[in-house]
C-alpha cells in the first residue's frame, strides 16, 4: 500500500461511495421533486465500468480501502450493471473488501440472487411509506408493489442484513413510524429512519423536519428500544426492539452530526471525487480526466492526498447547506 488516507483531523478514510448514474426513475420529494433538476451527465462523461474498476483497484491497492458502495441516482437505471458486478467480484476476491448497493428497489426484481452470487454484501433499499398511496405521493411513481416484492426476493436470495432507508418528513410519513417498526419485526430486517436533509432543490423549507429525538421518543411510547453495539464509523444509531426480531436505526445527520468519525469519500457518476456530501464544487478531483489524460495511479494518489487536506471538520449549518444550489443527492449518491 502507498499510504493510508488520513486527514488533518485524524480521520482515516477507507470507504468509497460510487455513484453509477445521476439518472433515476423516481422523483422523491426530498431528492428530486418534479424533476426539478435535470440530469446532466452525458454518456461520454460517465466513468466507464473499466474506469470504475481501475479506480476501485487504486483505492484498494494504494490506500487500503475496504468498503465500496454503489449508489445513484438509481444504480439499476444504468445498463450492464450485473455484468459489471461480476467483474467487481474478481477485484473483491483479490482484496477482500465489502460491497453494497443503495437502490430504490423498483428495478431489483429478478436480480437478487444474481447480486448475491456476485458477492454484493449489503443491500440498502429506500422505502419511505408502507402505504401505496403515500408511497406514490412521495416518489412520484407507482412502484410500491415492486419494491415490497423485491425486498421479499432479496430475503429469499439469502440476504440477512437488508437495510431499509426511510427519510422521515413531517405531515408526509411521520405517522408511519410504528408501522415501520412492525415491518422491521415482521421481516426481521433493519429499518433506518433518516433525518430529512436540506438540498438546494428540495422542499425542506416547506415540510417539517423531524429530529432523531422526536422519532425516538415517539417510538418509545410503543416499543422498548435497546441500544445495540455500534461500530465507530457507523453513521446510524442502532437499537434492538425488546422481545422482537429486527433492528431500528436513526441517522441524525442534522441534529447530531457524525462528521467526527467520517471515513468516506464519494465519487460522482462523472468521476469527481468529493471529500464531503456537502462540499461546494471547489474541492473536487476529477479522476475521470486524470485517467483520460494518462496519469498514473501513483500520480492520482498524490492528488488525492492533497484533496483530503481540504476536508473540513464538520458540515456547515442548514442555512449554508440550503444555499449550495448545485448540491443534489442524485448527483452525489447520499
Ligand atoms: N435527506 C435525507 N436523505 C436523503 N436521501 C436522499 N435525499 C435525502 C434528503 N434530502 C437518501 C435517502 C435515500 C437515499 C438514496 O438517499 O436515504 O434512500
Ligand atoms: Fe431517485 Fe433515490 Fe433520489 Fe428518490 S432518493 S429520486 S429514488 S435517487
Amino acid at each position: 500500500m502507498k499510504s493510508e488516507l488520513i486527514d488533518k483531523f485524524g480521520r482515516k478514510h477507507n470507504y468509497l461511495r460510487i455513484s453509477l448514474t445521476d439518472k433515476c426513475n423516481f422523483n422523491c420529494t426530498y431528492c428530486n421533486p418534479n424533476n426539478h433538476m435535470s440530469y446532466s451527465v452525458k454518456k461520454s462523461n460517465l466513468l466507464t465500468y473499466e474506469e470504475i474498476l481501475r479506480m476501485m483497484h487504486l483505492f484498494a491497492d494504494n490506500h487500503g480501502f475496504n468498503k465500496f458502495r454503489f449508489t445513484g441516482g438509481e444504480p439499476f437505471a444504468r445498463k450492464g450493471l450485473m455484468d459489471f458486478f461480476k467483474n467487481v467480484k474478481f477485484l473483491k476476491d483479490k482484496f477482500g473488501f465489502k460491497t453494497g448497493i443503495t437502490t430504490n428497489g423498483s428495478l431489483l426484481k429478478g436480480n437478487c440472487s444474481g447480486l448475491f452470487s456476485a458477492g454484493i454484501d449489503n443491500l440498502n433499499i429506500s422505502l419511505d411509506s408502507l402505504n401505496m398511496e403515500n408511497f406514490n405521493k412521495i416518489t412520484g411513481k407507482n412502484y410500491f408493489q415492486y419494491v415490497i416484492s423485491a425486498i421479499d426476493e432479496a430475503i429469499e436470495a439469502g440476504y440477512t442484513n437488508i437495510k431499509i432507508n426511510c427519510v422521515v418528513i413531517k405531515n408526509s410519513n411521520d405517522n408511519e413510524l410504528v408501522d415501520f417498526v412492525n415491518f422491521a419485526i415482521a421481516k426481521n430486517l433493519n429499518v433506518r429512519f433518516i433525518e430529512y436533509m436540506p438540498f438546494g432543490n428540495n422542499d425542506w423549507q416547506n415540510n417539517g423536519f423531524v429530529s432523531y429525538n422526536e422519532m425516538f421518543n415517539f417510538i418509545s411510547n410503543h416499543f422498548k428500544l435497546i441500544p445495540a453495539k455500534n461500530n465507530n464509523n457507523n453513521v446510524a444509531k442502532d437499537f434492538l426492539i425488546e422481545g422482537h426480531n429486527g433492528v431500528i436505526s436513526f441517522i441524525s445527520s442534522i441534529s447530531q452530526h457524525f462528521c467526527g468519525s467520517c471515513n468516506r469519500l464519494r465519487v460522482s457518476s462523472d468521476g469527481k471525487i468529493r471529500v464531503c456530501l456537502f462540499t461546494n464544487g471547489n474541492s473536487e478531483l476529477n479522476i475521470k480526466e486524470m485517467f483520460r489524460d494518462g496519469y498514473s495511479d501513483n500520480d492520482i494518489s498524490d492528488e488525492l492526498i492533497k484533496l483530503l487536506n481540504e476536508k473540513w471538520e464538520k458540515h456547515p449549518g442548514v442555512t449554508e447547506l440550503r444555499a449550495l444550489k448545485e448540491n443534489n443527492m442524485f448527483k452525489i449518491g447520499g
